[in-house]
């Protein structure tokens, strides 16, 4: 059996059309949506990653800003900017680019933003909300992958969702909305003994741990939707994932290629949340 791909470039590209078509709909009434992106220190692969997410927001007609600070920044000024963001009206989401440099708390940065404007999903707030099932941004990694399983058409419900990794960012979410979605979920992680033990039991597999061919053919059930969120490198400097991806496609009937599958998705969800927060901001006007 050859899994079919699920590919994150087009579904990407029919939602960014889709946030086109909202952000001229809002523009025309005067409410431009806009996102600002804050990059402390060098860190040259969140260079490339707010470099994107700007470009983004402006191929889908949205006002962004991208402000940039050296690594001597220090916590109390970026708490400033964050309030002033905050306070900014032609600002609808605030992303703070992670990792923040040694010496600046990430937590506080992130729960200084306001929950309104959290469009990355990461404040307390958001994470409260989604574990009690309240509205609130979803972090866009776990959401974009909620959202390839909508397209080709694979419901959660009843099916065993395993998730390898843990993270605030990724696991932890993503095994919160698969159980919203009524899957019975699995978290697997670091410390799980016989991870192959887990995964042969799954309908659906998220790996979202960082390291190369964490998922083999001989731990994947026949069959099963196979989400692989890694972003890792071959010796050769290749980019892969976290799955062995001609192997498992031997096995799985959808499977998500890297790169191509789940990383544009992360893109695609927060120009979906920014929109959400300027209609939202534009109805309580
Ligand atoms: N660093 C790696 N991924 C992300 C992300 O999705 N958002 C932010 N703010 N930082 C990141």
């Amino acid at each position: 059996m050859t899994a079919q791909l699920i590919d994150g470039n087009a579904l990407s590209k029919q939602l960014r059309a889709e946030v086109a078509t909202r952000a001229a709909a809002l523009t025309a009434r005067g409410v431009k949506p806009g996102l600002a992106v804050v990059l402390v220190g060098e860190n040259p692969a969140s260079q490339v990653y707010v470099r994107n997410k700007v470009k983004a927001c402006e191929d889908a007609g949205m006002h962004s800003v991208l402000e940039k600070y050296a690594d001597t920044m220090t916590e109390a000024e970026l708490l400033a900017r964050v309030d002033a963001l905050n306070n900014d009206p032609s600002i609808h989401g605030i992303l703070v680019q992670l990792p923040l440099p040694k010496g600046i708390d990430a937590h506080k940065v992130i729960e200084a933003i306001a929950p309104e404007k959290d469009v990355d999903g990461f404040h307390v707030a958001s994470a409260g909300a989604l574990m009690v099932g309240q509205e609130g941004f979803k972090p866009c990694t776990p959401y974009g992958c909620m959202k390839m399983l909508e397209f080709i058409g694979v419901d959660p419900k009843g099916k065993h969702a395993v998730v390898i990794g843990r993270s605030n960012i990724v696991g932890k979410p993503m095994a919160m909305l698969l159980l919203q979605a009524n899957a019975t979920v699995t978290v697997c992680h670091s410390a799980t003994p016989d991870l192959a033990h887990f995964t042969r039991q799954a309908d659906i597999v998220v790996a979202a741990v960082g390291k190369r061919n964490v998922l083999t053919a001989d731990m994947v059930k026949p069959g099963a939707v196979v989400l692989d969120v890694g972003m890792n490198r071959t010796e050769e400097g290749k980019l892969c994932g976290d799955v062995d991806f001609d192997g498992v496609k031997e096995v799985a009937s959808w499977i998500t290629p890297v790169p191509g599958g789940v990383g544009p998705m992360t893109i695609t969800m927060l120009l979906v949340n920014t929109i959400e927060s300027a209609e939202r901001a534009a109805a309580a006007r």
